[in-house]
């Protein structure tokens, strides 16, 4: 097991990483991050920076797309051109909320992992299949989660930055969902891609995470962000189902169209 932790990423699972300024410190796995436990006085703020940086990777992936597919359809361009707004957005949101709360940028190391996995991955409906269906899908879950815990805690401003984010990215799942719908329907055989686009993600996603990064991380399915996602009732349900098992791997198979 210590040797799945330090021995380097299998570089036929990741692109290059993003650049980043000087003031960036950039990991490759959860383990070499600051994770501060529950409770911790900085356990918030370092998940304002590590959550802006990640903004930016969704950003840097959907910019990738634009860019590496010319050839896609209006309305796909459309959407990922969108997105990439909204996460330019999202993360300026990040990053205010971090600073009015006393952070300085560049103080915990940031991980690139979403950029790298998806951007290594060589089909569009593949990359759209594992980002917005699959982490952005289970970000759902999480900002969903996230709403109900800062307002219960009275923070209203964090609850309306989430709010906010959620409604964004119920629109990036559901324009993907709508490409990947119409793609396998066109081209049957783009199916054996997203299997395999699948698989690589998911075994890259656990070389990053490692078993550390994932154990006790549980967050109900989102199962009204899902169904206006335009997941089905019975992928929602699996949602639910996998949902209740803590492993990347639940996000991940509830992606299968
Ligand atoms: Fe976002
Ligand atoms: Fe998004």
């Amino acid at each position: 097991m210590l040797n799945t932790v330090t021995s380097p990423l299998d570089p036929a699972l990741f692109a290059e990483g993003p650049a980043r300024d000087a003031r960036f410190t950039v990991a490759e796995r959860w383990s070499e991050c600051a994770n501060f436990p529950e409770g911790h006085p900085l356990r918030d703020i370092e998940f304002f920076h590590r959550q802006m940086n990640e903004e930016v990777d969704s950003l840097e992936c959907s910019a990738s797309n634009l860019q590496d597919f010319p050839q896609a359809e209006w309305e796909l361009r459309l959407g990922l051109a969108r997105q990439c707004a909204d996460e330019a957005r999202h993360a300026a949101m990040f990053r205010r909320i971090f600073e009015s709360r006393g952070g300085c940028v560049g103080s915990y190391p940031v991980l690139n992992f979403q950029y790298r996995i998806v951007a290594h991955i060589r089909t569009l409906v593949g990359r759209l299949v594992v980002q917005n269906r699959s982490f952005e899908a289970g970000g759902l879950d999480a900002i969903t989660h996230g709403i109900g815990e800062a307002r219960q805690r009275g923070d209203e401003e964090l609850a309306s930055l989430f709010e906010a984010q959620r409604a964004d990215e119920i629109v990036h799942v559901r324009f993907a969902n709508e490409a990947i719908h119409a793609t396998t329907q066109r081209e049957p055989r783009s199916v054996l891609h997203i299997g395999a686009a699948l698989a690589a993600a998911s075994k890259a996603f656990g070389q990053v995470m490692g078993p550390e990064g994932t154990a006790g991380v549980h967050y109900p399915a989102d199962v009204d962000g899902r169904r206006e996602a335009g997941f089905t009732d019975s992928e929602v349900k699996l949602a639910v189902r996998l949902q209740e098992q803590p492993t990347n791997k639940a996000t991940l198979e509830a992606s299968r169209p």
